[in-house]
């Protein structure tokens, strides 16, 4: 069994329902480790809760980027850990882990890249005022939201369409599109994996 790594900073709904595939035998990992760089983020609690192991790290702990991610590299590599799987990790990724984990992290995102990186897609997008967006996963590098897009699903911006309702229908499909990508990249068929998927 393949062993994950999830990165997160906050609520970890994403990081949820990866865990509970897991442990559901739908998705054929075995999530090793949550990775969390927020002390008191609600993930550290879903991960208790899921008898998941937490790595709590700070950055402000350590001198450097380098030195902070060194010490998460330390912890991914005693634990055999092939692929890290960012789900709302708000810290773009060094050049330590970046060349360890070179192609095996990945990152999902709550627009249609390119469209909307960074913070506060979904806000974006409203204030955009367009009719399509969703949900893009994609292979992390050094930029921010980047890298080759390995899939996507639309979700369609209905009149009178609010933050909390966008967001709501957003990671209602990342919850079911993130664990069924990762199976996929799992099983080798990540190279075939540009697809797409709309959801009204
Ligand atoms: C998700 O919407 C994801 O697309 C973005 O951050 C959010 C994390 O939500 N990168 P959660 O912590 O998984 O609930």
């Amino acid at each position: 069994m393949k062993k994950i790594a999830v990165f997160a900073s906050g609520s970890g709904s994403n990081f949820q329902a990866i865990a509970v595939a897991a442990q559901a035998g739908i998705l054929s990992a075995e999530i090793s480790l949550l990775v969390c760089d927020k002390p008191g983020a609600f993930a550290v609690d879903r991960a208790d809760m899921l008898g998941i192991p937490v790595l709590v790290i700070s950055p402000k702990s350590y001198p450097s980027k380098a030195a902070y991610e060194e010490e998460i590299l330390q912890k991914l590599i005693s634990l055999d850990v092939e692929m890290i799987v960012l789900a709302g990790y708000m810290r773009l990724i060094g050049p330590t882990l970046l060349e360890a984990y070179e192609g095996k992290i990945v990152n999902i995102h709550p627009s249609l890249l390119p469209a909307f990186p960074g913070k506060d897609a979904i806000g974006q997008a409203l204030a955009a005022g367009i009719e399509t967006t969703g949900v893009t996963i994609h292979y992390v590098d050094e930029g921010m939201d980047t890298g080759p897009i390995i899939a996507s699903a639309s979700v369609r911006v209905e009149a009178g369409e609010t933050r909390e309702s966008l967001q709501k229908k957003i990671q209602r499909i990342e919850h079911s599109l993130y664990p069924e990508v990762l199976e996929k990249l799992l099983n080798g068929e990540g190279e075939v994996l540009q697809w797409e998927r709309s959801v009204h």
